[in-house]
Parts: structure tokens; sequence; C-alpha cells
């Protein structure tokens, strides 16, 4: 039987997986759509390359899907753009069929093959910013992009088919029998921006310096290694823009848990005031919530409020837990107001409000009420809500 690849440009070849069964990435984003884990091969006049592998499992089918195409002894260098397995996993399986390949990555990328994969010196070769590599009629250059989303990420750029590699970066969370952004349809940009809220927004300084080198480059194609590739991709890069240095939104996201229901009782009254107020808000119960969404919405929110009842002297867990992933995901919007119900002793929001500061956050308004709300609770909670519209609409 034939495995699918796809030719998405002259000798460049889509060798990758589909991983439709894949529920979660790093153990805890939940995937709906699976994943796909995109391997290139690149055949030139005198000699052949694969960029990047696959994830641990799969190689076998990716060596089926090489042999479709060229012998996979032949590969002369296998590029690694990214050390994470998912990715570089599938190294060492390639290696042994392909004796004389050698593994291409950052100086960085080159020690951590040693770590994670051990592969032998011999066999490692380091490159720097704007080193290139000739295939015969296919030359590659190498672009260093640090941080996207480890410390020794890269792009690799094949100049003649102007095709950019970007592994991480650029990517999302589909997996589809169509190979191409256009023809996913709807899918592509929420998946994509969940997908850049948990991979790349902690990184967004070094994504806005990576996107000015993509820009410069110009590129007729971006082929990601997650998801699906751009043959049209400005509008992936205008919406990276916007994600990662474009204005934020007169929007607030809010997060909450009630037990009893008394902070579920200020979410209602808070919630409706911002809206009132002329701002968007997005309520998050945390009992139900896909933590996904909170962070996908929180990467251009100007504004994050958070609602918990003290529980053991301290925050409900779930609001430490997603208090503590919205302090050091790189947030943009740094505005917060902190909201919390409590039966004999307090600490909640004092909890919440230490991680949050401590992220950069500025808290202009904390709620502390006793019990159910009364009416005196509930005009604060206006208040809160009020302020918090305010403060937003000031900075939008
Ligand atoms: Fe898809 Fe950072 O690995």
């Amino acid at each position: 039987m034939a495995f699918k690849t796809v030719e998405i440009s002259p000798n460049v070849f889509w060798v990758g997986i589909e991983d439709w069964n894949r529920r979660f990435f790093d153990a805890f984003i939940p995937l709906p759509n699976g994943t796909s884990y995109n391997s290139y091969l690149i055949v030139g006049k005198e000699k052949t390359a694969l960029i990047d592998t696959v994830n641990p499992g799969f190689e076998k089918i990716l060596l089926k899907k090489i042999s479709q195409i060229v012998p996979p002894g032949k590969i002369d260098y296998i590029i690694m753009n990214h050390a994470e397995p998912d990715h570089a996993g599938g190294i060492l399986e390639v290696m042994k069929v392909a004796p004389n390949a050698k593994v291409v990555a950052t100086k960085l990328g080159v020690d951590m093959t040693k770590i994670y994969f051990d592969v032998p010196s011999e066999r490692r070769i380091s490159v720097k910013d704007g080193d290139t590599l000739e295939l015969g009629q296919k030359t590659l250059k190498f672009i260093e992009a640090p941080w996207l989303h480890w410390p020794e990420t890269m792009f690799t750029f094949n100049m003649e088919d102007s095709v950019l590699f970007t592994c991480d970066f650029l990517g999302s969370h589909i997996t589809s029998d169509k190979l191409f952004a256009d023809e996913v349809g709807g899918l592509l940009m929420p998946e994509a921006k969940r997908y850049y809220a948990e991979i790349m927004m902690p990184f967004s300084a070094s994504a806005q310096k990576a996107l000015d080198k993509v820009n410069l480059l110009n590129p007729k194609i971006i082929a990601p290694s997650h998801g699906p590739v751009h043959r049209n991709p400005q509008s992936i890069i205008e919406a990276y823009e916007k994600w990662t240095r474009g204005p934020l939104e007169k929007k607030v996201i809010v997060v909450y848990v009630s037990m009893w229901g008394s902070t579920q009782t200020l979410e209602r009254i808070i919630t409706e005031t911002i809206s009132t107020e002329g701002v968007e808000t997005v309520p998050y119960n945390l009992t139900v919530a896909d933590i996904s969404h909170v962070l996908r919405d929180l990467v251009d929110a100007s504004a994050v409020v958070i609602g918990t009842p003290t529980v053991l002297g301290g925050a409900h867990p779930l609001a430490l837990y997603a208090t503590e992933l919205i302090a050091s995901f790189g947030v943009r919007g740094k505005i917060a107001a902190i909201f919390g119900s409590f039966g004999w002793g307090g600490g909640a929001t004092r909890r919440v409000k230490l991680r949050l500061e401590k992220g950069g956050f500025e808290v202009v308004y904390t709620l502390d009420v006793r019990g159910p709300p009364k009416p005196a609770h509930i005009e604060k909670a206006v208040s809160l809500g009020k302020a918090v519209a305010k403060r937003v609409k000031e900075a939008t």
C-alpha cells in the first residue's frame, strides 16, 4: 500500500504524520482535532535532506513514506529545527537506515542531540545564522530563531523554492486529510490562536524578532511542523503580528470557581457590569472550562478578573492552577482584579494577588465577601466591574 506524501514544491515533499488520536499536548492542553508532525524531504541534484522527523512511534511510517520517493539510505542530512521529541524523536531510526546522514542544528541544538538522543559527535553539524547548505539546485539557508519554543530552535529556508520551514512557529494542532491552510476552512485561525497561546505566548518577544526575519525573507510557502502548510502565508503572518504586538482588544476575561454560589453571584454582577459598560467580557467557570480557551482569549484581552472562594486559608485549587498559568504565560494585558468569598477566615484573594503581582499584573480592585453577598457587597461588585471597565477603556 502507498502512504500519503505531498509534493509542496518541485522535489520538496511532505512526508509527515497525521496523529488523529492524540488528545493532549504537554500533558495538559486538550487536542480535540489531534495534531500532525510534519516532516519534509528535499531532494536535490546531489544531496537529500530531511527536515525534522516525527513523534516516537511513527518512525516506520515516516521511513515508508520516504522510501516511496527515494531510498531512505540516501538521506545525507537530517535538519533538526527543534530538539523536542515530537519532531526530533525519529532521528535515531532515520540515522540507522541512513548510515551517512548527519544531523544539522544550531550549536545548542547539536548539544541537545547528544543529551536527548546520544547522537555521536561525528554525525553532528552545527550551523549558525545565515549559513547555507548546498543540495544541488536546492540551497538551504539556516536562520537562528531561538526560544520558539526551546532555546535551540531555528528555521530552514529553501531559497530556490522560497519555502520556509518554521517547525513549531506558525503551526497549529490540527490534523486533517487536507494539507494546506486554505483547505481547512474556519477551523484554522481559532486553533492557530489556541496553539499560539500555549506554545508561543510565553515567548512573544522572541516571536516578534522571528516575525521580522520571516517578513524579510518574504517566503512563498510557510511549512510548519504542526498543522496545515501556508501557501498564502500572509494571513498567518498578520495574525501573529496582531497576537505578538498588535493593540489589545477592549475585552476582559473573567475566570472563577464557586462552591456554594457566593463567588458565582459576585461573578454575575461583575461580568454584567463590565459588559454594560461597553467592554466585552468572556466568563469561564473553571469547573467546566477548557484552560486552553482561557489562554487563547487572553492573547488579546486587556484585563483578567479572577474569582475564588477561600479553601483551607488559600485559594481554590482550580483558581490556583489558573492563576499560575495566567501569571506565567506572558499575557500582555496586565490589568487585573480579584474577588472571592469566605466563611470564617479569608486568604484566597491575597494569595492570588501575590502571584499576579509577581507576574507583572496591576491589581486595580480586590473584593472579599464573607458568606452570601448582601446588598452592600453587590454594590462593591458593581464598583469592581466599573473600575476594571474604566481602566480597560483608558488603555485601549
Ligand atoms: Fe512541537 Fe516544541 O515541539
